[in-house]
């Protein structure tokens, strides 16, 4: 690949995951995400570069699970799940509790398996890249698939700036980043979280300070910082109120333009205000998915009519 940008993302993606065998000065800098993983916008741009914050536009990866299995132990959790998130477009997933959900997202960034004696088998292709190849680096995985939790969780002792900025610092080894790079980094994340206009006055407060929704958009935005692929996001707005819901449910139409969305939610109106699919989830097998209208008017199987009906969940 070519450090300015290149017209095949997946290959950037793969040069960018697979883990070399050894690690020279300039494969090092080859790796790093804000080159390799970049976008066209930011690629291989010096440090101090001038870059516009909103100028940072991306296209998301599909993923694809081909019998996908997640066990606890011995038992399985997720039973073989065969399925497809369509690049640029946002997914629901929905389900009774219990019924594998967090189990099957955790998966697909391999966050399931720092679970103690959990693990996974089946494969999960990002774009066409398996992320369970033995080669493959886990943590640029992480990087191109990040993840946004039910509770919003900022690191507590930290200002709102270095909260987006830890992503990015912590992906960039020695000094990557220049000041005024790191700055425009750390602008565009909050910008492309809808909460640069609440938050400019205030990045050396405390993250920990923000409203919930606000610490929900931080989140989001610390996630973006590294310029991921995909994220997922699970039950992102159980824990706020309707406002701030609407905000996250805005931002997520927006972000799908630039990443690929997977969304867990409980909530039948905002999977169908925000999914352009939607995937029912039973007892961890996939019942069915498809366009989220579809699921919600005239799924084919019984038993997505009676969830989504309430009759059961
Ligand atoms: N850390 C764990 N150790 C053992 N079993 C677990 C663990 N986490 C989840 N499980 C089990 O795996 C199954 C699926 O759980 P999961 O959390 O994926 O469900 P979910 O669909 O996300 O539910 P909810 O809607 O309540 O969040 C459940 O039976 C659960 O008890
Ligand atoms: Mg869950």
């Amino acid at each position: 690949m070519s450090p300015d940008g290149t017209p095949s993302q997946t290959a950037n993606v793969q040069d960018a995951i697979v883990e070399p065998e050894s690690h020279t000065e300039q494969e090092r800098d080859r790796i790093a995400p804000q080159t390799s993983l970049g976008s066209p916008a930011t690629a291989g741009q010096d440090e101090g570069a001038t870059t516009s914050a909103t100028t940072v536009t991306k296209q998301g990866l599909s993923v694809r699970l081909e019998d996908l299995r997640a066990f606890y132990g011995e038992a399985e959790q997720v039973k073989g799940i065969n399925l497809d998130f369509n690049a640029n477009e946002v997914t629901a997933i929905i389900g009774p509790s219990g019924c594998g959900k967090s189990t099957m997202v955790r998966c697909i960034n391999r966050m399931h398996e720092e679970i103690p004696g959990a693990h996974a088998e089946g494969r999960v292709l990002l774009d066409e890249m398996d992320v369970y190849d033995p080669n493959v680096d886990v943590v640029a995985v992480r990087r191109a698939i990040g993840m946004v939790f039910q509770k919003p969780n900022p690191f507590p002792t930290m200002t709102v700036f270095d909260n987006v900025a830890a992503g990015l610092r912590l992906s960039s080894g020695r000094g990557t980043h220049g000041k005024a790079d790191l700055r425009t980094k750390v602008e565009a994340a909050l910008r492309g979280a809808g909460l640069w206009d609440e938050v400019a006055d205030r990045l050396d407060a405390p993250g920990a300070g923000l409203s919930g929704g606000q610490q929900q958009r931080l989140c989001i935005a610390r996630s973006l910082a590294v310029e991921p692929e995909v994220i997922l996001m699970d039950e992102p707005c159980s824990a706020l109120d309707p406002i701030a819901t609407l905000k996250i449910e805005e931002l997520i139409d927006e972000l799908k333009k630039r990443v690929t969305i997977v969304i867990v939610t409980h909530n039948m109106q905002q999977a169908a205000r925000v999914a352009d699919r939607t995937a029912f989830m039973l007892s961890g097998e996939l019942v069915e998915v498809g366009p989220t209208q579809k699921i919600f008017t005239n799924p084919d199987d019984s038993r997505t009519e009676e969830y989504v009906t309430g009759k059961f969940g």
